[in-house]
């Protein structure tokens, strides 16, 4: 056995598990037989019209169309909740552990759930909320965030959650490009014992042009502290739900209706509005989520995403309930009130299934084993990571030490835009390698393309690509069709390309390797080059900006910019402080860059186009690898940028 690969577990069997041979027979039909194969997946949901027709898709950007399960009708919520009453409604439905643990811990049944997430449906049907109408949701990690999410998915109104650590003009953007009727939010959140200020940054937005479509603005109580007050726009939640019933009729969609948009960066312009549908995204959630963590009754499962992420709708709010499974909402982080919290956690509730990122890995990693081991953790059976590839070391210190060199891990590659995994370790089935996601998913077709614009025959590397359409993918950015086929289907006609770079060995297993656009991760999380190039640029003194990625210890990418000033300006450590406090102004906290380089110039090619290749170079310190700058203008722009790379 080599050392590189980790066999699945001895005796690893339960109800849900999906072992080698089964893996293989199933993947061969998913792929060879669709329709057949998705027919009978779709049977895990509840449906007020089974589908007939199954898989009705073309890639082909000229007749380009995605439909799946197109005749079925069916209610997220009702897959939730209400199947689940009859023999699941004293189970916890949702643990929520806050972010002080001082400060109790509740558990809601899923009998408690449909209550609270039926009254709601109903508050907002009263305000006037119907199918197709967008809610925009600005929430902290508490229950009320998956209750407002199913609320909405009950009367077929499109969600659109907004990171809570977004500013007021990224919640702006947002509402003004969905045209959202309502916001949901709170009067403000928790995080390491500091407040943030979630209602005032909604006041904040409301006062940019062209968010006039918010008619109400629903306000959860959630520190008590005083807020300000819009009377006639602002309400309560709890004024609002008070006296609706706890029984609401639940919309019957199509499959093909929309359920939720999410904002995404990618390499060109303002974040795009991915927008997911019903059936496929559910059907695909909810079975992803039980083969990949292996799903049993009594498990006890913690995905530690912010609900703003794709990974908080898909594994921390509509996968697991639609699997009547218990999940747990943290409001925390890793590191408060110390670097131990998440095991105390684990051990706390007794979770069996943990899934983090490898930014939160390697924090912890730092501050050594001592804050793990003195923790029990044997309730655990399952690790998972998502969000960035895992480097083989911080995949081996959580195999070996919080896993205890017994658990498996599964490393999850998958998107915004596909909704649900593709490329992940069945745990029954296939011996993980670190830093490996391994195998595709059933139904999930990849094939690598080189710069020959060929498929990579057997191992090789490539950009990764996607050849065949799967349930759970986005059906267009909202608004935008055009974009979304430009942005997606147009770089290799005929096929999805994920924006990701990717090796495949000899055993048929993928390692991600990154972004090949302009789209940095930032600890998981897409930060595009273009959003904090126009806010920069937006600031009075500036002239140019350009944003690369640079590898980051932590963060797995950091963020570093170069600033050109307008003439008769002149650099200074406060103009500096200033424009960083800038961008996180304008897009939030998550895009702080870590550098910021005056740049007299910036290195372009004749044609006036940036040379971003070269930036990154500079900003990674590797000045010997510059390659060919013969093109450039005027190749003494780059001599400058790296001589003055450490004055900054
Ligand atoms: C990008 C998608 C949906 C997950 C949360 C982030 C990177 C995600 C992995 C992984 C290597 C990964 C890719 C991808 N990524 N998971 N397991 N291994 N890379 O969703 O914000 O849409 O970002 O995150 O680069 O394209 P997202």
């Amino acid at each position: 056995m080599s050392q590189n690969i980790y066999p699945v577990p001895e005796g690893f069997a339960g109800p849900n598990t999906i072992n080698a041979e089964q893996y293989a027979a199933l993947y061969a039909e998913s792929v060879d037989s669709p329709e057949t194969f998705w027919a009978k997946a779709a049977e895990r949901l509840e449906w007020f019209k089974k589908p007939t027709q199954i898989k009705d898709t073309n890639f082909d950007p000229k007749n380009f169309y995605t439909r799946w399960f197109a005749d079925g009708e069916l209610n997220v919520s009702v897959n939730c909740i209400d199947r689940h009453l009859a023999t699941r409604g004293d189970k916890t439905a949702i643990l929520w552990e806050p972010d002080s643990p001082d400060t109790p811990s509740q558990a809601i049944t899923y009998r408690q759930l449909s209550e609270r997430v039926n009254k709601l449906a109903n508050a907002l049907r009263t305000l006037g909320v119907q199918k197709g109408d967008r809610v925009t949701v600005y929430l902290p990690m508490i229950p009320d965030a998956a209750v407002a999410l199913l609320a909405c998915a009950r009367i077929g109104a499109i969600h659109n959650v907004v990171f809570g650590g977004f500013s007021p003009t990224s919640v702006a953007d947002r509402v003004r490009d969905s045209a959202a009727k309502v916001i949901i939010t709170a009067d403000e959140g928790l995080r390491a014992g500091r407040k943030v200020p979630l209602k005032a940054n909604v006041d904040a937005a409301l006062q940019q042009e062209g968010t006039q479509s918010i008619e109400k603005v629903i306000v959860l109580q959630h520190t008590g502290s005083d807020i300000a007050w819009q009377e006639g726009r602002d309400v309560w939640l709890h004024d609002i739900t008070a006296s609706e019933p706890a029984e609401c009729e639940p919309e019957r969609m199509n499959a093909e209706d929309p359920l939720f948009i999410l904002y995404t960066s990618g390499s060109t312009g303002k974040p795009k509005g991915v927008l997911h549908t019903t059936g496929g995204y559910l059907v695909q959630a909810a079975y992803t989520h039980e083969a990949i963590f292996d799903l049993r009754e009594d498990d006890i499962y913690w995905c530690t995403a912010d609900v703003g992420w794709v990974t908080g709708h898909s594994y921390i709010v509509y996968g697991p309930l639609a699997n009547g499974a218990t999940t747990l909402i943290f409001e925390g982080v890793p590191s408060y009130p110390d670097a131990s919290r998440f095991w105390q956690v684990v051990d706390k509730h007794l979770v069996t299934i943990f899934y983090t990122a490898p930014t939160a890995i390697r924090a912890l990693m730092r501050e050594g084993e001592e804050l793990v081991k003195k923790t029990s953790r044997k309730s655990l059976r399952i690790l998972g990571s998502v969000g960035e590839p895992i480097n083989p070391e911080a995949w081996r210190w959580y195999y070996d030490v919080v896993g205890e060199s017994r658990l498996p891990i599964v490393d999850t590659w998958w998107q915004t835009e596909t909704g649900a995994f593709m490329i992940a370790p069945i745990p029954g089935a296939i011996p993980t390698k670190p830093g490996s996601a391994t195998k595709p998913f059933f139904g999930v077709q990849p094939a690598l393309v080189n710069a020959e614009g060929e498929f990579v025959q057997g191992a090789g590397e490539g950009n990764l690509v996607i050849t065949d359409s799967w349930p759970a993918q986005a059906r267009t950015v909202y608004g935008d069709h055009q974009r979304f086929i430009d942005t997606y289907f147009s770089a290799y006609p005929g096929y999805y390309f994920t924006g990701d770079g990717a090796r495949r060995d000899e055993d048929g297993y993928y390692w991600i390797t990154g972004r090949v656009d302009d789209v940095i991760n930032v600890s998981g999380h897409r930060i595009g080059t273009a959003e904090l190039e126009s806010a920069l640029v937006q600031h009075p003194k500036v002239a140019e900006a350009a944003a690369v990625g640079f590898n980051h210890d932590l963060k797995g990418q950091g963020i570093y910019v170069y600033v050109t000033l307008v003439a008769g300006e002149e650099p200074s450590n406060e103009l500096q402080k200033e424009l960083v406090a800038h961008v996180r102004k304008v897009i939030g906290p998550i895009a702080t860059p870590d550098f910021l380089q005056w740049a007299p110039a910036l290195p372009k090619t004749r044609s006036g186009k940036i040379m971003r290749r070269i930036l990154r170079k500079i900003a990674e310190n590797a000045p010997d690898q510059l390659g060919d700058t013969s093109t450039l203008a005027d190749p003494s722009v780059v001599d400058t940028l790296v001589k003055e790379r450490h004055l900054t």
